[in-house]
């Protein structure tokens, strides 16, 4: 008797169906994965039976009060000790014997702060490779009480090659702002608020245009010396050189 040709057809869709689940259930799916011990019974006692790792931030308090209360009020409060100490209750059920980490090293803060795009708006990001790059972060910011903190206010801070050029040059006691207006925000974050540069011949020519005032300036005829040219196209201002 010949079995109908759809019958067969029938029949061996059937064959690769079943036999695809069997190798699917049983070769490549990993045994591990199939295991049905996660859904016992005898799991909780498995996982109590674990070593306990974080001790918890309450227990950090009971010995370490005066931190325990700089981290409640700064910026960090909302930071477990754990998250930053690592898990600590080896430490905190024997603190003598068991010296806990510290994360004292530059790469560790970055792994929050670090400049990030997906971050939202207005969480304190910086570039690491750009921001203080040599010192570790805790030089200057407490972990314990991050408060924001302000650049220093003294053109030398951040000029200082400027700064030592100029204190050895014949513009010695002329103060920076003399020549350049500088916006209070520049000081604070100085790519926002540039600062002004002179722009033309007569602003030299104020202090050494015959008619100038200034009684120690060196005088110069302004129409012809040095042609066209602006004055910081032969000296540098910040060491200005003439008879030399
Ligand atoms: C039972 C009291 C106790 C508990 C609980 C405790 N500590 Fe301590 N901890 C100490 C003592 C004592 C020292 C000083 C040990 C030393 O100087 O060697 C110390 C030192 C430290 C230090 C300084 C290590 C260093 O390198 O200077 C850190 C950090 C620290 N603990 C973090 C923690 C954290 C985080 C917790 C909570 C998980 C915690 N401790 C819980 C008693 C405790
Ligand atoms: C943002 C990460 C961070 C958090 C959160 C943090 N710590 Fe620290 N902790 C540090 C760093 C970094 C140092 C090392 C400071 C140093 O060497 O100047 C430190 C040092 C310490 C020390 C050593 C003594 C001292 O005062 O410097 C103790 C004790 C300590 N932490 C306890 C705690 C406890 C308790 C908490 C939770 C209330 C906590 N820390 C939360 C980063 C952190
Ligand atoms: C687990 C993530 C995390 C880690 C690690 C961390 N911080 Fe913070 N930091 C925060 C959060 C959250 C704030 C509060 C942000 C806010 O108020 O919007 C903050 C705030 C700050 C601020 C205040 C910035 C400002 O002007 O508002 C400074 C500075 C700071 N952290 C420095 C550090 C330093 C230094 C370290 C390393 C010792 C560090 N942080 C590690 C999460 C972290
Ligand atoms: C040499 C000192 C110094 C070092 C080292 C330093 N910072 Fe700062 N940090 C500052 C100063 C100063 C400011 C304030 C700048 C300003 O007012 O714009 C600041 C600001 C910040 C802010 C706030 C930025 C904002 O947008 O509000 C964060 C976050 C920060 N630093 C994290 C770090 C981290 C993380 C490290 C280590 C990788 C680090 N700092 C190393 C001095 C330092
Ligand atoms: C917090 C650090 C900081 C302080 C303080 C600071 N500056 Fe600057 N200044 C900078 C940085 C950064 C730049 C940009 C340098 C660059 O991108 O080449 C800059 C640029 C300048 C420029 C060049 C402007 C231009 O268009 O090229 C002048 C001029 C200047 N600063 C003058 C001053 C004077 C004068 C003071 C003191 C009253 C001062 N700055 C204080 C950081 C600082
Ligand atoms: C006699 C006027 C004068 C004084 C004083 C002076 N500058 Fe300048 N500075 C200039 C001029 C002019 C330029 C523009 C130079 C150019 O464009 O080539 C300039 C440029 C700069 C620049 C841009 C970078 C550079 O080197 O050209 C910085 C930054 C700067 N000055 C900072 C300072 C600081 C900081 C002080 C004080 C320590 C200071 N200046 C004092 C006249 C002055
Ligand atoms: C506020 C007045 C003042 C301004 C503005 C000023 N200078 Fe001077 N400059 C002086 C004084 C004062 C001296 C001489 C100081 C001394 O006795 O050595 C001097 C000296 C010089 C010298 C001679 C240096 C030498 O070794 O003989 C040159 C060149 C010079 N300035 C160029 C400039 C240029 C270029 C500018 C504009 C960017 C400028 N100065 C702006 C006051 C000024
Ligand atoms: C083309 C280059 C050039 C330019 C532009 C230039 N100088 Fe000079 N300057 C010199 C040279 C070279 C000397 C030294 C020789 C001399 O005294 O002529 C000098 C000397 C000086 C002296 C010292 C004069 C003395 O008696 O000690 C002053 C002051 C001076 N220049 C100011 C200026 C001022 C201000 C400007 C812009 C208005 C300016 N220079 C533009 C090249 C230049």
């Amino acid at each position: 008797m010949r079995i109908p040709e759809q019958i067969q057809r029938l029949a061996i869709v059937t064959a690769v169906i079943i036999g695809g689940v069997l190798l699917v259930r049983f070769v490549l799916i990993p045994r591990s994965l199939i295991s049905d011990d996660l859904h016992r019974a005898s799991t909780v006692q498995r996982e109590l039976a674990k070593p306990i790792k974080f001790a918890g931030s309450t227990a950090c308090q009971d010995c370490h009060e005066d931190v325990s209360s700089r981290v409640r009020k700064g910026y960090h409060k909302n930071l477990s000790c754990e998250g930053c100490h690592g898990p600590e209750a080896r430490h905190a059920e024997n603190p003598m014997e068991v010296k806990p980490f510290a994360p004292r090293d530059r790469k560790f803060c970055p792994l929050c702060h670090g400049y990030d795009p997906s971050r939202p708006t207005g969480f304190p990001q910086i570039n690491p490779t750009a921001h203080n790059p040599i010192k570790p972060c805790i030089t200057c910011h407490n972990p314990h009480d991050p408060v924001p903190l302000t650049a220093p206010q003294e053109c030398s801070a951040c000029h200082a090659q400027i700064q030592r050029t100029k204190a050895v040059s014949s513009h010695a006691l002329l103060q920076c702002t003399t020549c350049h207006s500088v916006p209070a925000q520049h000081k604070k974050t100085p790519r926002s608020a540039w600062p002004s540069k002179p722009d033309t011949r007569a602003f030299c020519g104020g202090c050494h245009g015959k008619e100038a005032t200034p009684k120690d300036a060196p005088k110069i005829d302004m129409s012809t010396h040095g042609g066209r040219f602006l004055c910081w196209q032969c000296h540098y201002p910040h060491l200005p050189e003439g008879r030399g």
